[in-house]
């Protein structure tokens, strides 16, 4: 059995208007998605501003109410316990946003940043917490003296790191992380994803990884989910993704992960404007009329390969 699995997912967002602010209709955020996150896992969903990604993470901490399907957690349907006794989850459970700055509260200090989880569900003396507090910021590779400082005395990647330790203070099972270097210098990235990756190592944690940029998770995922419209396009394993993109979505986004080497610019370049153009013109063989995607369906002669294709 899987840690995480999500059947057939739909998340409508009402939108008011009218001179009653009423409901005249609904944004299909997330319209009918299925996929599951194994024991110390890392699954990465990617796919492009709107294509319901965040959506997706927040219906799996239970923040956004969903209009049909099931989220088990350790075979137990997260959705039937909103609201009610799901404590448990809560600790199992976290997420990592964007921008850690903007969802954290600013006036407090690291220890009480990091420490608030845990006073949440956990009674501690305070030796006890500082004590906890230090382990939490030795794992992501800061000083036990960072405690006391505000978080605007940090650099984005040290904020990163913040907000790794405070996810994992409760030793979750799964974390949500939702772009959580994307805000953040190429080089600076791989320092926050090598410690995300030392701490699920430690923890034996899962990963759900969201990101816009193919680039950015090709080290973290064996397992990878493109987004689209609301939709999956296309699933995969690494070389599957990577080697063998098959849906024109896909391949798009492969040819736009920016260029490390400054040597393959024009050549990428090209390349890109080609795919661009290919995308335009293929787009009715890949897309319903109004652009929904249609159905997965399994990659001939694959066991983890899958396309939404006619
Ligand atoms: N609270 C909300 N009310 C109404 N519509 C919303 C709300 N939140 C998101 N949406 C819409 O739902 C769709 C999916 O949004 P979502 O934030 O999940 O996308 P995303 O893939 O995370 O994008 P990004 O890469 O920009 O973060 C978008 O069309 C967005 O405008
Ligand atoms: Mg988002």
């Amino acid at each position: 059995m899987a840690l995480l699995e999500v059947t057939d997912l739909k998340v409508y967002y009402p939108i008011r208007g009218g001179v009653f602010g009423g409901v005249v209709g609904h944004v299909k955020a997330v319209d009918g998605v299925t996929f599951s996150v194994n024991e110390g896992q890392t699954v990465g969903l990617v796919g492009e501003s709107g294509s319901g990604k965040t959506t997706i993470g927040k219906a799996i901490l239970g923040l956004v109410p969903i209009k049909s399907g099931t989220i088990l957690f350790d075979g137990k349907d997260i959705t039937k316990y909103i609201g009610k006794n799901r404590s448990d989850y809560r600790k199992s459970v976290q997420m990592i946003f964007q921008d850690v700055h903007s969802s954290i509260n600013v006036k407090k200090r690291v220890l009480d940043v990091i420490a608030e989880p845990i006073r949440n569900f956990e009674k501690l003396s305070k030796a006890e917490e500082t004590k906890r507090v230090d382990e939490l910021l030795s794992i992501v590779g800061m000083s036990p003296l960072d405690a006391h400082k505000y978080p605007h005395e940090f650099s984005g990647g040290q904020r990163q790191r913040i907000g790794v330790a405070r996810a994992i203070a409760l030793k979750p099972k799964l974390i949500v992380a939702d772009e959580p270097v994307s805000a953040l210098d190429l080089s600076i990235q791989a320092q926050v994803l090598n410690y995300m990756k030392d701490v699920q190592e430690e923890l034996g944690l899962s990963y759900l990884f969201i990101s816009h940029d193919l680039g950015v998770v090709k080290h973290m995922c064996k397992t990878l989910v493109i987004m689209h419209n609301s939709r999956f396009v296309e699933v995969g394993e690494r070389h599957d993704i990577y080697k063998n993109p098959k849906h024109i979505y896909t391949r798009r986004l492969i040819a736009s992960i920016p260029d490390t080497d400054p040597d393959m610019k024009s050549v990428n370049e090209a390349k890109r404007v080609e795919i661009g153009k290919e995308y335009e013109e293929q787009y009715s063989n890949y897309y319903m009329d109004g652009g929904q995607v249609y159905p997965l369906k399994q990659v001939d002669g694959s066991e983890t390969h899958y396309i939404a294709v006619p």
